[in-house]
């Protein structure tokens, strides 16, 4: 069964090897689920709750497609024997990428620059002076798959990297912190790539903005649940918070309107992983997982 839709090389693939149900097509789905459920035994996608499980008592593995699993109730997963794959490492170059492309265009006012250029406003004066990477400091919440690969990015562009997450990585060249806020004062930067869900909502939170202050910049490239979004907007509306790249929102595809009027703000539609080089193999690793699975071999990323 196929939750959302999927890149088209993953879903022909999908429905060349398996016979698919499409949940997000269906006019009537409870009738769908009613029909068919209870022969499904995967499912491709996310958004699985605990209430879907139970109307496929013959699930036996959910292939995720992306490395952020938070829309599946992986405990529930657990309880039920059904096991759960992702994305994990096709990503780490494409979300690295766009991070360090965000920042410098935040920093420098790419976006603005741009439009600058084509109003016609050049010839009468230069465009503003801004500000730049080199030496500052990037706190990086969670140094993970892709965390790591920030980092190193970051350092090239010659930046002092820190970072705050649960426990400290000794093998790690950079100074860990166990306090967020901590870290927040100390950085000029602050660039969140955890994981969404529960354990990280709203970890973000005024105290920890207020700490980044008028100067700092925030990055999301993980989840808008991360952030208190609303005291977010209002801090940067209010210039306690310096400017933020963000790339993800708490109520996707709906934006705070209020960003839109705001020059300190640059804002992406979720693209992180959006090339065609990384979801191709996106879409690869979820078919191998499912394909894996039903051949009986061990899966190529499992989660749960
Ligand atoms: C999305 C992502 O999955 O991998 C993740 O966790 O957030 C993205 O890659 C993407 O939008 C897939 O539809």
């Amino acid at each position: 069964m196929q939750t959302h839709p999927l890149l088209k090389s993953c879903a022909d693939a999908i429905a060349e090897k398996f016979t698919v149900h499409r949940l997000f097509e269906a006019t009537d789905r409870a009738a769908l689920l009613a029909e068919v459920g209870p022969r499904i035994r995967g499912i491709a996608g996310g958004n699985v709750d605990a209430a879907l499980m139970d109307k496929l008592p013959k699930l036996e593995i959910i292939a995720n497609f992306g490395v952020g699993y938070d829309s599946i109730d992986t405990a529930a997963a657990k309880a039920r024997g059904i096991h759960v794959t992702n994305t994990p490492n096709v990503l780490n170059d494409a979300m690295a990428e766009i991070t360090i492309g965000l920042m410098v265009a935040l920093a420098r006012r790419l976006p603005q620059a741009d439009r600058y250029v084509r109003d016609g406003k050049w010839p009468s004066g230069s465009f503003p002076l801004q500000s730049e990477l080199t030496g500052k400091t990037v706190g990086i919440l969670g140094l993970g798959r892709i965390g790591k690969e920030i980092a190193a990015r970051c350092q090239a562009m010659k930046m002092r990297v820190v970072y705050f997450g649960r426990h400290r990585q000794p093998r790690e060249p950079y100074l860990f912190y166990d306090n967020l806020i901590a870290m927040a004062r100390d950085a000029d930067w602050l660039v969140l790539i955890a994981p969404g869900g529960k354990a990280t909502e709203k970890i973000v939170d005024r105290d920890v903005l207020e700490a980044l202050g008028p100067k700092g910049r925030l990055v999301n490239m993980a989840r808008g649940t991360l952030v208190d979004e609303a005291a977010m907007v209002d801090m940067l509306q209010s210039g306690r918070l310096g400017g933020a790249a963000l790339d993800v929102f708490e109520k996707e595809p709906q934006v705070p309107e209020m960003l839109f009027g705001l020059d300190n703000v640059v804002l992406s539609p979720h693209q992180g992983s959006a090339t065609n080089e990384t979801r191709f193999l996106m879409g690869q690793l979820v078919v191998d997982n499912l394909v894996a699975h039903f051949n009986g071999e061990p899966l190529l990323s499992p989660v749960v």
